[in-house]
């Protein structure tokens, strides 16, 4: 058998055990919030294998997707901040895990009087492909020869394509705790593509993970069990912001980085970070006279896509940026210069984004603008000077 399926298959095993009896090896100790865990059965809790706590960054009313979600623990707290409003999606591969959290979903929906739960059957790396539908197709078609193997790919992008176990643009915030290091190395990026897929514009992702300090050798990665036990699968911790980046987020944050280790294995130390990133910065960008000016405390910063900001200086932005600057993560650190005259969109040009552009004065004014007004409020809403 090849390495990287006697990894996995130990993921596998590794996980249908510790549905069926609680692992402490698997366990990173984390404080979640117990007004949340008092609804939410012991067998549950006791099988807890994260390494964090994405849930504090969920709001009410989101569609929230958790990734390998194992017996539901991130997704009963979820449940309870979404509220009534929201929802909430657990996807795990393993039956053992799925049972578990299927079995309680209607004590805690019964202790907390809405029932919006749900477990689905998929690998995040695919999160395209509903397995229990495949099982269902293949139960009743089996594969009983090569031309019945050989059509599986049409039969597995048919269920991808109308009935996806999780729909593109669909999910306000994607949660994971403790997985993405789980996943082969060869189909991260994938995973991470896929992540991008099902949120909504403006969605966010909120990961915990563990990270490596340095790349972890290949001897470390080839030993299964360490693989299955949250450490040689870890990125570095460098690594695994570039893999937002390189999937297309903007506003990527380590909103949580332990500085002590949870564990060292061979003088490499592996901690749990929670890391939050944003969809939305694709499209066109047009021109619509508009400046943000950054205000500091830094000398100059540069966002995701290439544009540096000097600290005080207006800054030619293009619409898209102009608000997306204003919002979630950078909300607060850019002052936005508007033009006095609003460029209607019809009439809007292209927008060049020249990284560091000064946008002169007179173009948001206009070139003509020559007023001369009396001395007004200082300060926004007040009528003193
Ligand atoms: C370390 S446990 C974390 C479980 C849960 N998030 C928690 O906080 O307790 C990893 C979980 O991810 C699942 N898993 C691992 N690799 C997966 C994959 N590629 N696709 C879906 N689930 C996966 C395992 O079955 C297991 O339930």
């Amino acid at each position: 058998m090849n390495e990287a399926a006697h990894t996995r298959q130990n993921v596998e095993k590794r996980y249908a055990d510790a549905a069926q009896q609680a692992e402490a090896a698997l366990c990173c100790p984390v404080e979640y919030d117990h007004k949340y865990l008092e609804v939410i059965p012991d067998e549950v809790i006791e099988k807890d294998y994260g390494c964090g706590d994405p849930s504090k960054w969920v709001m009410p009313g989101d569609t929230v997707l958790d990734l390998g979600s194992g017996t539901g623990k991130i997704c009963f707290i979820a449940s309870q901040v979404v509220g009534a409003e929201g929802r909430v999606i657990g996807v795990d591969m393993t039956d053992d895990m799925l049972e578990v959290a299927r079995r309680n979903a209607p004590i805690v929906a019964d202790r907390i009087g809405h029932d919006n739960v749900e477990f689905r059957k998929g690998r995040i790396q695919d999160l395209g492909l509903d397995l229990e539908r495949l099982d269902a197709v293949l139960g009743e078609a089996p594969i009983a020869s090569s031309n019945d193997f050989l059509k599986l790919a049409d039969v597995t992008e048919d269920l991808r394509a109308q009935h996806p176990l999780i729909d593109t643009d669909s999910i306000d915030v994607v949660v994971s705790n403790c997985v993405l290091n789980l996943v082969e190395s060869v189909q991260k990026p994938k995973l991470f593509a896929e992540i991008f897929r099902v949120l909504k514009r403006g969605g966010r992702a909120v990961i915990s993970d563990i990270v490596s300090d340095e790349p972890v050798p290949l001897a470390m990665q080839a030993d299964a069990h360490l693989w299955s036990g949250c450490i040689s699968g870890a990125m570095t911790e460098e690594g695994f912001l570039k893999a937002f980046e390189d999937a297309g987020f903007h506003g990527i944050e380590l909103v949580k980085y332990e500085t002590r280790p949870w564990q060292t294995v061979n003088g490499i130390e592996f901690r749990s970070v929670t890391v939050r990133a944003y969809k939305g910065k694709q499209g066109a960008c047009f021109e619509h006279n508009q400046a943000l000016v950054y205000k500091g405390p830094f000398k100059s910063v540069l966002d995701d896509d290439g544009h540096k900001f000097d600290r005080g200086v207006r800054t030619a932005v293009c619409d898209k940026t102009f608000h997306l600057l204003q919002s979630g993560p950078y909300a607060g650190q850019f002052a936005p210069v508007a033009p006095l005259e609003a460029v209607e969109s019809s009439e809007a040009k292209a927008f060049d984004c020249v990284k560091g552009a000064r946008r002169h004065p007179k173009e948001t004014k206009g070139q003509d603008y020559d007023a001369t007004t009396e001395a007004g409020p200082c300060i926004e809403g007040t009528d003193c000077c």
